[in-house]
């Protein structure tokens, strides 16, 4: 299956996503692309989930949260738990986007929890992995994406998307190499398998990093690269929806 997810991260006001979902909307119709088996996804940020899911969940758009806390509820100021995020209408949940990793202290072992604490308030969880260009040069990018992915042998398996992110091309304009894109998502599909067996394959890998509308064709050519979590090009409906019928 192929998935294409809009992660707004920390941009856009109430008025500018009611824009977007009315262009986005005009563009996306059952007969496309969507009516293709494509999942479709928007992560906006918490005070628009709402609205976003209020606009586009009765037209087969998804809406994921950006994060989410491990307990159901409790003191953590400034924190959303899962059963708040499906609250306000999502059916998904980034989690471990190398964002929250870098600036917010995101361990693998919080993950884990979290990525049990999706499954149990019914969210699909998008596990976001990938190296820093320090870890790349230093050849170490495998043994990076093993340990992100190794929380899986304490969740189990479940329902999952895998996003593959290689650090220094988020943002940067700068995408990944098809030769490296296609590396890094054997190496997870081995490991998704050595992890989940049997239930491994029913796990799509997204690749993010610079995804446009000029690159999406040749990376989805690359073997196990099943679509794309996308960020800068997310956020201009017109390329968003071009990127959807290109995965369609
Ligand atoms: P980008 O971001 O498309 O702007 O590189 C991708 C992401 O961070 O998910």
């Amino acid at each position: 299956m192929r998935c294409v997810v809009a992660n707004w991260k920390m941009n856009l006001t109430a008025a500018e996503a009611a824009a977007f979902c009315e262009t986005l909307l005009e563009r996306i119709t059952p007969q496309s692309s969507m009516g293709q088996g494509v999942e479709v996804g928007i992560a906006p940020p918490f005070t628009m989930l709402g609205l976003v899911s209020s606009l586009v969940r009765t037209r087969g758009i998804e809406v994921f949260g950006q994060n989410g806390h491990a307990e159901p509820k409790g003191a953590f100021t400034g924190e959303v738990s899962m059963p708040q995020l499906r609250d306000a209408g999502c059916s998904g949940v980034l989690l471990g986007h190398s964002e929250r990793r870098q600036f917010f202290g995101e361990t693998d072992a919080a993950l884990a929890k979290k990525v049990k604490a999706a499954w149990q308030w019914d969210l699909l969880p998008v596990l976001c992995i990938g190296e820093t260009l320090e870890q790349r040069d230093a050849g170490r990018t495998l043994e990076v994406l093993g340990q992100q992915l190794s929380i899986l042998a304490e969740t189990g398996p479940g329902p999952l998307r895998v996003a593959y992110e290689p650090v220094w091309a988020i943002g940067t304009g700068r995408r990944a190499e098809a030769g490296q894109v296609e590396e890094a998502h054997a190496f997870i599909r081995a490991e998704l398998q050595r992890h989940l067996a049997g239930t491994a394959y029913e796990v799509p890998i997204l690749y993010g990093g610079s995804v446009t509308p000029d690159n999406f064709p040749e990376l989805l050519a690359i073997p196990e690269v099943s679509g794309g979590l996308v960020g800068g090009a997310s956020l201009d409906p017109v390329k968003f929806a071009d990127l959807v019928a290109q995965a369609g």
